[in-house]
Protein backbone atom coordinates (compact mmCIF):
# COMPACT_ATOMS: atom_id res chain seq x y z
CA UNK A 1 0.00 0.00 0.00
CA UNK A 2 1.10 3.38 -0.89
CA UNK A 3 2.03 6.25 1.75
CA UNK A 4 2.68 9.63 0.56
CA UNK A 5 5.00 12.02 2.29
CA UNK A 6 5.54 15.39 0.42
CA UNK A 7 7.51 17.80 1.26
CA UNK A 8 7.68 21.52 -0.04
CA UNK A 9 9.63 24.60 0.37
CA UNK A 10 12.10 27.25 -0.88
CA UNK A 11 15.57 26.82 -2.12
CA UNK A 12 18.07 25.52 0.27
CA UNK A 13 15.63 25.06 3.26
CA UNK A 14 16.86 22.11 4.39
CA UNK A 15 13.81 20.00 2.20
CA UNK A 16 16.55 17.43 1.11
CA UNK A 17 18.07 16.80 4.37
CA UNK A 18 15.39 16.73 5.86
CA UNK A 19 13.50 13.90 3.24
CA UNK A 20 16.37 12.07 3.47
CA UNK A 21 16.23 11.38 6.68
CA UNK A 22 12.78 10.91 6.70
CA UNK A 23 13.10 8.03 3.81
CA UNK A 24 15.49 6.42 5.83
CA UNK A 25 13.68 6.32 9.26
CA UNK A 26 10.75 5.11 7.75
CA UNK A 27 11.63 3.20 4.88
CA UNK A 28 10.19 4.79 2.35
CA UNK A 29 11.89 5.17 -1.18
CA UNK A 30 12.81 9.36 -1.79
CA UNK A 31 12.55 11.76 -4.89
CA UNK A 32 14.11 15.10 -4.93
CA UNK A 33 11.75 16.33 -7.67
CA UNK A 34 14.21 19.67 -7.86
CA UNK A 35 16.94 17.05 -9.76
CA UNK A 36 13.59 16.45 -12.80
CA UNK A 37 14.21 20.57 -13.65
CA UNK A 38 17.53 20.61 -12.68
CA UNK A 39 18.37 17.64 -14.99
CA UNK A 40 16.45 19.72 -17.96
CA UNK A 41 18.17 22.64 -16.86
CA UNK A 42 21.63 21.66 -17.32
CA UNK A 43 20.58 19.83 -20.46
CA UNK A 44 19.15 23.25 -21.63
CA UNK A 45 22.58 24.85 -20.81
CA UNK A 46 24.72 22.52 -22.76
CA UNK A 47 22.30 22.24 -25.90
CA UNK A 48 20.21 25.76 -26.23
CA UNK A 49 22.37 28.08 -24.37
CA UNK A 50 21.59 31.01 -22.08
CA UNK A 51 18.52 31.62 -24.38
CA UNK A 52 16.49 28.90 -23.11
CA UNK A 53 14.16 28.69 -26.44
CA UNK A 54 11.21 27.21 -24.69
CA UNK A 55 10.46 25.08 -27.95
CA UNK A 56 13.18 23.06 -27.72
CA UNK A 57 13.43 23.22 -23.94
CA UNK A 58 10.09 21.01 -23.72
CA UNK A 59 11.54 18.86 -26.31
CA UNK A 60 14.38 18.19 -23.75
CA UNK A 61 11.92 17.83 -20.96
CA UNK A 62 10.31 14.77 -22.63
CA UNK A 63 13.63 12.75 -22.60
CA UNK A 64 14.60 12.93 -19.09
CA UNK A 65 14.74 9.20 -17.37
CA UNK A 66 15.57 7.70 -14.10
CA UNK A 67 19.55 7.63 -14.65
CA UNK A 68 19.64 11.11 -15.42
CA UNK A 69 19.32 11.62 -11.73
CA UNK A 70 22.53 10.82 -10.77
CA UNK A 71 24.75 12.86 -12.64
CA UNK A 72 27.25 14.85 -10.53
CA UNK A 73 26.79 18.42 -12.59
CA UNK A 74 23.58 18.93 -11.27
CA UNK A 75 24.40 21.23 -8.16
CA UNK A 76 25.64 23.80 -9.57
CA UNK A 77 24.48 27.45 -8.80
CA UNK A 78 24.13 28.48 -13.22
CA UNK A 79 21.90 24.55 -13.48
CA UNK A 80 19.60 25.93 -10.63
CA UNK A 81 18.72 29.38 -12.31
CA UNK A 82 18.22 27.74 -15.24
CA UNK A 83 16.23 25.02 -13.32
CA UNK A 84 14.18 27.57 -11.94
CA UNK A 85 13.76 29.29 -15.51
CA UNK A 86 12.95 25.91 -17.05
CA UNK A 87 10.33 24.93 -14.63
CA UNK A 88 8.41 28.19 -15.33
CA UNK A 89 7.64 26.67 -18.48
CA UNK A 90 4.04 24.86 -18.23
CA UNK A 91 4.97 21.66 -20.63
CA UNK A 92 7.41 21.19 -19.26
CA UNK A 93 6.34 20.69 -15.66
CA UNK A 94 3.51 18.53 -17.28
CA UNK A 95 5.93 16.39 -19.36
CA UNK A 96 7.66 15.39 -15.58
CA UNK A 97 4.05 14.77 -13.78
CA UNK A 98 3.70 10.92 -14.91
CA UNK A 99 7.33 10.26 -13.52
CA UNK A 100 6.43 12.10 -10.33
CA UNK A 101 3.57 10.29 -9.54
CA UNK A 102 4.18 6.91 -10.64
CA UNK A 103 7.00 7.42 -7.92
CA UNK A 104 4.87 8.19 -5.61
CA UNK A 105 2.26 5.18 -6.17
CA UNK A 106 5.47 2.71 -5.42
CA UNK A 107 4.26 0.11 -2.84
CA UNK A 108 6.38 0.68 0.99
CA UNK A 109 5.74 4.82 1.07
CA UNK A 110 7.47 7.60 -1.13
CA UNK A 111 8.60 10.72 0.13
CA UNK A 112 8.93 13.39 -2.82
CA UNK A 113 10.04 17.01 -2.43
CA UNK A 114 9.69 19.92 -4.60
CA UNK A 115 7.63 22.81 -5.05
CA UNK A 116 4.84 21.31 -6.19
CA UNK A 117 3.97 17.85 -4.46
CA UNK A 118 1.28 18.93 -1.72
CA UNK A 119 -0.62 21.11 -3.99
CA UNK A 120 -0.43 19.79 -7.43
CA UNK A 121 1.69 16.60 -8.03
CA UNK A 122 0.26 14.50 -5.00
CA UNK A 123 -3.02 16.57 -3.49
CA UNK A 124 -3.96 13.86 -1.86
CA UNK A 125 -0.71 12.76 0.23
CA UNK A 126 -0.98 11.31 3.20
CA UNK A 127 1.47 13.79 4.80
CA UNK A 128 2.35 17.25 3.86
CA UNK A 129 5.16 19.55 4.95
CA UNK A 130 6.48 23.01 4.22
CA UNK A 131 9.75 23.60 5.53
CA UNK A 132 10.86 26.85 5.20
CA UNK A 133 13.84 29.21 6.77
CA UNK A 134 15.05 32.83 6.70
CA UNK A 135 16.08 33.78 3.05
CA UNK A 136 19.73 34.33 4.87
CA UNK A 137 19.71 31.48 7.23
CA UNK A 138 19.10 29.66 3.80
CA UNK A 139 21.55 31.66 2.16
CA UNK A 140 24.53 30.69 4.21
CA UNK A 141 23.58 27.20 4.17
CA UNK A 142 23.80 26.88 0.23
CA UNK A 143 27.05 28.74 0.45
CA UNK A 144 28.87 26.20 2.64
CA UNK A 145 27.58 23.30 0.09
CA UNK A 146 28.90 25.25 -3.09
CA UNK A 147 31.78 26.19 -0.97
CA UNK A 148 32.59 22.60 -0.20
CA UNK A 149 31.75 21.57 -3.81
CA UNK A 150 34.78 23.92 -5.12
CA UNK A 151 32.56 26.74 -6.14
CA UNK A 152 33.88 29.65 -6.49
CA UNK A 153 31.06 32.02 -5.08
CA UNK A 154 30.21 34.58 -1.90
CA UNK A 155 27.68 34.88 0.45
CA UNK A 156 26.01 37.68 -1.23
CA UNK A 157 25.64 36.02 -4.69
CA UNK A 158 24.21 32.92 -3.35
CA UNK A 159 21.77 35.18 -1.39
CA UNK A 160 20.87 37.09 -4.53
CA UNK A 161 20.60 33.70 -6.04
CA UNK A 162 18.29 32.49 -3.58
CA UNK A 163 16.21 35.77 -3.30
CA UNK A 164 16.05 35.71 -7.73
CA UNK A 165 15.10 31.87 -7.39
CA UNK A 166 12.56 32.30 -4.46
CA UNK A 167 10.74 35.00 -6.20
CA UNK A 168 10.05 33.47 -9.62
CA UNK A 169 8.84 30.05 -8.26
CA UNK A 170 6.58 31.84 -6.07
CA UNK A 171 5.08 34.29 -8.67
CA UNK A 172 5.21 31.56 -11.43
CA UNK A 173 1.48 31.02 -13.09
CA UNK A 174 1.65 27.28 -13.10
CA UNK A 175 2.22 25.48 -9.56
CA UNK A 176 3.75 28.37 -8.01
CA UNK A 177 5.64 27.84 -4.55
CA UNK A 178 2.95 27.69 -1.95
CA UNK A 179 2.40 25.60 0.94
CA UNK A 180 -0.89 23.58 0.63
CA UNK A 181 -3.63 24.40 3.17
CA UNK A 182 -3.04 21.78 4.75
CA UNK A 183 0.66 21.65 5.39
CA UNK A 184 2.44 21.82 8.48
CA UNK A 185 5.34 24.30 8.32
CA UNK A 186 8.47 23.66 9.59
CA UNK A 187 10.41 26.50 9.87
CA UNK A 188 13.92 25.53 10.17
CA UNK A 189 15.72 28.75 10.63
CA UNK A 190 16.75 28.14 14.41
CA UNK A 191 16.59 24.41 14.42
CA UNK A 192 19.41 21.89 14.24
CA UNK A 193 19.24 19.16 11.59
CA UNK A 194 18.56 17.05 14.21
CA UNK A 195 15.49 18.93 15.87
CA UNK A 196 14.19 19.36 12.06
CA UNK A 197 14.02 15.56 11.40
CA UNK A 198 13.02 15.01 14.80
CA UNK A 199 10.09 17.38 14.42
CA UNK A 200 9.39 15.93 10.61
CA UNK A 201 9.22 11.90 11.75
CA UNK A 202 6.58 13.07 14.82
CA UNK A 203 4.63 14.83 12.24
CA UNK A 204 4.31 11.68 10.04
CA UNK A 205 4.01 8.91 12.86
CA UNK A 206 0.89 11.45 13.85
CA UNK A 207 -1.05 10.70 10.28
CA UNK A 208 0.34 7.48 10.25
O1 LIG B 1 17.87 22.34 -3.75
P1 LIG B 1 17.13 23.60 -4.01
O2 LIG B 1 16.03 23.82 -3.04
O3 LIG B 1 18.04 24.77 -4.16
O4 LIG B 1 16.49 23.50 -5.46
P2 LIG B 1 15.80 22.25 -6.14
O5 LIG B 1 14.80 21.66 -5.22
O6 LIG B 1 16.84 21.36 -6.71
O7 LIG B 1 14.98 22.93 -7.36
C1 LIG B 1 15.60 23.64 -8.40
C2 LIG B 1 14.52 24.44 -9.11
O8 LIG B 1 13.61 23.53 -9.73
C3 LIG B 1 13.65 25.31 -8.20
O9 LIG B 1 14.16 26.62 -8.03
C4 LIG B 1 12.31 25.32 -8.91
O10 LIG B 1 12.20 26.36 -9.85
C5 LIG B 1 12.28 24.02 -9.65
N1 LIG B 1 11.39 23.03 -9.04
C6 LIG B 1 10.04 23.11 -9.30
O11 LIG B 1 9.60 24.02 -9.99
N2 LIG B 1 9.19 22.17 -8.82
C7 LIG B 1 9.64 21.18 -8.07
N3 LIG B 1 8.78 20.25 -7.62
C8 LIG B 1 11.02 21.09 -7.74
C9 LIG B 1 11.87 22.05 -8.23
Amino acid sequence: MSFIVAIDGPAAAGKGTVSKAVAAHFGFAHLDTGLLYRVVGRAALAKIGPSLDPERVIALSTEVSADDLDRNDLRTAAVAQAASKVAAIPEVRENLVTFQRDFAQRAGGAVLDGRDIGTVICPDADVKLFVTASAERRAERRFKELEQRGEDTSYDTVLADVIARDKRDSERDVAPLIAAADAILLDTSDLSIDEAVAQAIAAIHAKR
